[in-house]
């Protein structure tokens, strides 16, 4: 089999993309895009995923496939380097998931932590849609059709990778060498793992609203900043300062980079000195938010910029989504029909049926 490098992920058009999902996973993908290391990069728009828990609400669902197509692109995916496209206009997804869905248990989705989370914050514990329990098979689907490698995303789409590898192995033992086992690609630090909301909840949640988003308002980025969860206890200035739990230190580490100090607070040469003087103690919350806003509104504005430009060209935006559905459709289509021919489902693509049933008959 070609060991071609190729990268699959994507997110669920349920609102504009916040900068979780940029330390999370999408400015990796940039990188990754320009290192120049993948023969293929797909960056699918979930909208059918997005559906199996907002079943009544298209309407979410159609409004912020745009939102999200905008953050990528401003962000730094480009077109002629990777395929952006829609998960719903690749109908041979859902095939697939079918036929893979033979190859799963019920109890072994039960298992699946991310879902059980899910559930459980969407109070389905009483009645699950079938759709919702068994996303992590289409997600397989979105993985195998592309014969990913690689697949760069956050800490809690850990167990979809590991599903995706069980259904691997098993149709591929079952019926043949066809599919991919994909590797999961983690953020770098923990902070890119799990980028805390502003309030220093878990979870960045646009229900909870504590994000800060990619197109945020250089005055919004600032208010959201200076009222950020820091440490209590940190009362004086001139008391010691923890670091654990501490929301400001936990974005610095996700965003700052040594040539921001050098720029914007010249005093220390890196975030260490900074950790050291604050957990010594002599060091305000408000110098050191102070210095966040600046990284982030340097790291955010020539984001929001490029943002404004795409969206005075939506049409442009219109024909990448059309093109891209297009490529991917192409690629899903021919490893279907790889999956169709392994599993003797092929009746109709060559001769060898109406072969053996001639024999059979005649
Ligand atoms: N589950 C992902 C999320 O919630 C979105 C997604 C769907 C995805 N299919 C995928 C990510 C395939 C990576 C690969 O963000």
């Amino acid at each position: 089999m070609s060991k071609e490098k190729i990268i699959l992920t994507g997110d669920r058009p349920t609102g504009k993309l916040h900068v979780g999902h940029y330390v999370g996973s999408l400015r990796r993908r940039v990188e990754l895009q320009n290192s120049g290391e993948f023969d293929k990069i797909y960056i699918m728009i979930a909208d059918a995923q997005a559906l199996t828990d907002n079943a009544d609400n298209p309407a979410k669902v159609r409004n912020n496939i745009m939102e999200v197509a905008l953050d990528y692109l401003s962000a730094g995916l480009d077109p002629e380097k990777s395929n952006l496209f829609i998960q719903s206009q690749v109908n041979e997804l859902t095939e697939m998931s079918f036929y893979y869905m033979n190859l799963v248990t019920v109890s072994r989705l039960q298992r699946n932590p991310t879902v059980k989370s899910e559930i459980q914050m969407r109070n389905f514990e009483a009645s699950i849609p079938v759709g919702f329990f068994t996303y992590p098979i289409s997600q397989a689907a979105d993985i195998t059709a592309f014969k990913a490698t690689t697949v760069p995303v956050g800490e809690d789409q850990m167990p979809m990778i590991e599903q995706t590898r069980e259904i691997v192995r098993k149709f591929n033992s079952v019926y043949g060498e066809v599919l991919v086992e994909p590797d999961i690609l983690l953020p770098g630090n923990d902070a890119c793992k799990r980028l805390p909301g502003i309030d220093g909840k878990a979870k960045m949640s646009k229900s909870l609203g504590n994000c800060i988003y990619l197109s945020e308002e250089p005055d919004e980025i600032k208010k959201k900043v200076m009222s950020m969860y820091t440490d209590p206890d940190h009362i004086l200035i001139t008391d010691p300062g923890k670091l654990e739990g501490n929301t400001v230190f936990t974005y610095l580490d996700a965003f700052a980079k040594d040539e921001h100090f050098a720029e914007f607070l010249p005093d220390y040469k890196n975030l260490d000195e900074l950790k050291e003087h604050y957990t010594r103690g002599g060091l305000g919350d408000v110098k050191v938010k102070k210095f966040l806003n600046n990284v982030l509104q340097s790291e955010l504005a020539p984001i929001r910029e490029r943002r404004k430009e795409f969206e005075k060209n939506i049409d442009y935006v219109y024909e990448v989504l059309k093109k891209g559905s297009e490529v991917a459709k192409n690629t899903a289509a021919n490893t279907l029909s790889e999956i169709k021919s392994a599993m003797k489902i092929d009746y109709f693509d060559n001769d060898d049926f109406i072969n053996e049933q001639r024999e059979k008959f005649n």
